[in-house]
């Protein structure tokens, strides 16, 4: 059984198969109505419990679609509605939904409720956000790259803003997919030490610029995700603007990378905050690829839980 609980905890190997499965099926699928089934129906017969803590329009619905593609069924439940949600154990959740269905994917606050669910559940767990990473969606990026620009080995990749839960997944697929990341943002906001250590480790150059002019200089791909999360106090919004303002990515910043370098944002975005909408609807962007490809990527991710 393979838990995907994040991209620095999957081998690269197992990562790159999972890229090339989403490509392929999507391919086959090319044409074919939102609803009709994959030929192989990988998920036949299963039942795949999503919970979600927080609020998603896109995780939501890609995996649910994307469970029915599959010939699964899927239950959707909110962690308020749960007993989880007024004091029952993460473990005993975990115990007694594994008795009912054959996958869980979670969305979540603490990541310590994610890796607790996966150790006591004997059914494949995933990581539908926590409030440290983002693993989905950037195997739906990495898809998204590749689709327009071929490998992702070693291109420059900027995030700008907030090195949040999304940036820290990116820090992750840098080391195992083999690109480089800069982040250009204030330094109270920067991504974790942890994060950048583990990247270098792994092989990566990461640069922190603070000035977003001289980090996009040479870009491949630019990143802005919002400047505040879901898990962050709304106290922190006026602080966090302030802080973040120099870091908008418009059309200015954007004339400073590749002349085909992309633009990404996982959205929902706010406009004319972290991204103009000059950007997000401009020549670079590809934000609405990358939405699609949520769906595509997960199945890949789905069908390789279910194959361990
Ligand atoms: N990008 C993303 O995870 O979107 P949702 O919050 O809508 O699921
Ligand atoms: N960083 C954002 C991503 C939303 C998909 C958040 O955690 O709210």
């Amino acid at each position: 059984m393979n838990h995907f609980l994040d991209i620095h905890k999957t081998s690269a190997e197992d990562l790159r198969a999972m890229i090339d499965s989403a490509k392929s099926v999507k391919s086959a699928r090319a044409g074919l109505p939102k609803a009709a089934p994959d030929q192989d129906l990988p998920l036949k017969d299963r039942m795949v419990a999503l919970i979600f803590e927080k609020p998603s329009t896109r995780t939501r619905v890609s995996f649910d679609v994307g469970v029915r593609q599959m010939g699964g069924q899927t239950m959707v439940l909110s962690g308020t509605d749960m007993q989880l949600g007024h004091g029952e154990s993460i473990a005993d959740t975990a115990r007694v939904l594994s008795r009912y269905v054959d996958m869980i994917m979670i969305r979540t606050f603490e990541e310590t409720t994610l890796l607790e669910l996966a150790e006591h559940a004997s059914v494949p767990v995933i990581n539908g956000l926590t409030n440290r990473t983002h693993p989905c969606q950037i195997m739906a990026d990495i898809q998204t790259f590749e689709e327009h620009r071929g490998s992702i080995k070693g291109k420059k990749v900027v995030w700008c803003g907030d090195g949040n839960n999304v940036c820290a997944s990116f820090l992750h697929a840098a080391g195992q997919f083999g690109f480089d990341l800069t982040f250009t943002g204030p330094e109270p906001l920067d991504p974790e030490a942890e994060f950048v250590d583990l990247a270098r480790a792994n092989g990566s150059t990461v640069e922190i610029i603070r000035d977003p002019i001289e980090a996009v200089q040479g870009a491949d791909l630019v990143v802005a995700d919002t400047w505040v999360s879901m898990h962050d106090s709304q106290t922190t919004k006026e602080r966090r603007h302030n802080q973040l303002r120099g870091y908008q990515v418009n059309d200015a910043l954007m004339s400073h990378a590749k002349d085909d370098a992309l633009f990404m944002h996982c959205l929902p975005a706010h406009r004319e905050e972290e991204a103009t909408s000059s950007v997000m609807d401009g020549k670079h962007s590809v934000i609405f690829d990358e939405a699609e490809n949520r769906l595509h990527a997960q199945k890949a991710v789905m069908r390789w839980c279910m194959q361990g």
